[in-house]
């Protein structure tokens, strides 16, 4: 293990109605005013946010609202939000939504106390010091923002999609009931578990040997995202399914099952300049780069992706072609991806293998070297082999 420091002040309110204490748990944070940032209309339609408001006016908050988020979230959404966060004297932001409502919240809430343009520091100009204090109501198992420390925003004029991590960006409250969730599309539904299994994969694949218990907790947390997902896709109103799917969602990605570990990313960077380009969903995009990833990277990593095909999806070892096991790996994750009704190729996400020169000259470097990645550090050709793997 190397070491960590893990910081996590999310306070988790979980299960079924959690959404009507809203009101009096903001207010516990000292919220006078909120924002209510929402996305393109799901969370009015199924009567949520009438219920976020009238826990809101129970404990006497005074709140405001701004909905369209749109997924891959827009610059100029948050520069809308933070030109109402300093008119209106907003003191917290409630995102109520998914990844993207969440993420669009956490922009306006560092943008909105900084004088210059909030995007230098999703640029890398500037580091932000000071965020509003905020907090989530999910309607989505997904990309886990309810208690990251990240937030992604796409730049309309560029279509470039960047990322800000930073301590700053973990909301204080995350209101949980997986209910809220069973009116998601199936096809989102997908994405979502797609996402939150990318983000188990993205900290198993590590360099870093010794840590059996981190190690554990992503296989069964696979384990059991794979089995929750196959049930959620059949039966949307499966509340354990859901259930799991949500937990999931979060401790995937706020580090539970990350510390200790060097984590890869590479699979996540490469995929946002496809949800950039292209204005797919990320778990969608995820669904495509993955496994050529994974395909790509098999022959210096074999025993660690035979680990994975083992333990977690029950191949048999061959101790004397442990490559065979390893891509057998690989293959039951893509049979599992196209179960659940995700696309596997370039073509089938409606992007154009001509552009695979430019989405991997976009793909953001996170190495000092230039190169992407931790497992295996990637360079631009690097990239685009592991694209045209997909372009199949
Ligand atoms: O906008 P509305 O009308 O609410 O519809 C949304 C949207 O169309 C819909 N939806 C959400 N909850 C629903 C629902 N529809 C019916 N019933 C419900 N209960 O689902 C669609 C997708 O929503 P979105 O918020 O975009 O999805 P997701 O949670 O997957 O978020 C995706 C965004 O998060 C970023 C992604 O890049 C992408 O921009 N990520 C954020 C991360 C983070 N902050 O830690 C990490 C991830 O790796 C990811 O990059
Ligand atoms: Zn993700």
């Amino acid at each position: 293990m190397v070491n960590f420091t893990h910081y996590l002040p999310t306070k988790f309110v979980f299960g079924r109605g959690v959404e009507n204490q809203v009101g009096e748990e903001v207010k516990k944070l000292g919220a006078t005013k909120v924002l209510i940032h929402y996305g393109g209309g799901s969370a009015v339609r199924s009567g949520l946010i009438a219920r976020v408001e009238n826990s809101l006016d129970a404990a006497g908050i005074a709140h405001v609202s701004l909905g369209g988020a749109m997924p891959n979230p827009r610059d100029t959404k948050v520069y809308e939000g933070i030109e109402l966060i300093r008119r209106e004297k907003v003191d917290f932001l409630l995102a109520v939504g998914g990844g993207s409502a969440i993420d669009s919240a956490k922009a306006m809430a560092i943008g909105a106390l900084y004088d210059g343009d909030f995007w230098d520091f999703y640029s890398g100009k500037a580091v932000p010091e000071k965020s509003l204090p905020k907090g989530v109501v999910l309607t989505m198992a997904a990309a886990g923002s309810e208690s990251s420390n990240s937030s992604v925003i796409m730049q309309e004029s560029t279509k470039m999609k960047r990322g800000l991590r930073v301590e700053l960006n973990r909301p204080l409250l995350a209101i949980m009931n997986p209910e809220l969730t069973m009116t998601l599309p199936v096809y989102q539904t997908a994405c979502g578990a797609t996402d939150i299994m990318a983000h188990i994969m993205e900290r198993y694949f590590t360099t870093v040997e010794d840590c059996d218990l981190t190690d554990r907790l992503c296989e069964g947390a696979m384990t059991a995202v794979i089995r929750a997902a196959r049930i959620a896709v059949k039966d949307p109103k499966d509340y354990d399914a859901r259930a799991q799917l949500m937990w999931a969602s979060t401790i995937a990605h706020n580090d539970t099952v990350g510390v200790g570990r060097v984590m890869d990313f590479a699979s996540h960077q490469i995929e946002h300049e496809l949800s950039g380009m292209y204005d797919v969903a990320h778990g969608a995009g995820l669904a495509v780069v993955f496994p050529a990833w994974m395909r790509y990277n098999l022959p210096k990593h074999t025993m660690r992706f035979a680990q994975f095909a083992v333990r977690v999806w029950g191949c048999q070892m061959d101790f004397e072609h442990p490559e065979k096991t390893a891509l057998a790996g690989i293959e039951a994750h893509e049979s599992w991806l196209r179960e659940i009704g995700m696309p596997l190729t370039l073509k089938e996400l409606g992007a154009d293998p001509k552009d695979i020169p430019e989405l991997a000259k976009k793909t953001k470097r996170t190495n000092p070297d230039g190169t992407v990645g931790k497992f295996e550090a990637l360079n631009t050709a690097d990239i685009e082999a592991i694209l045209h793997i997909a372009d199949r």
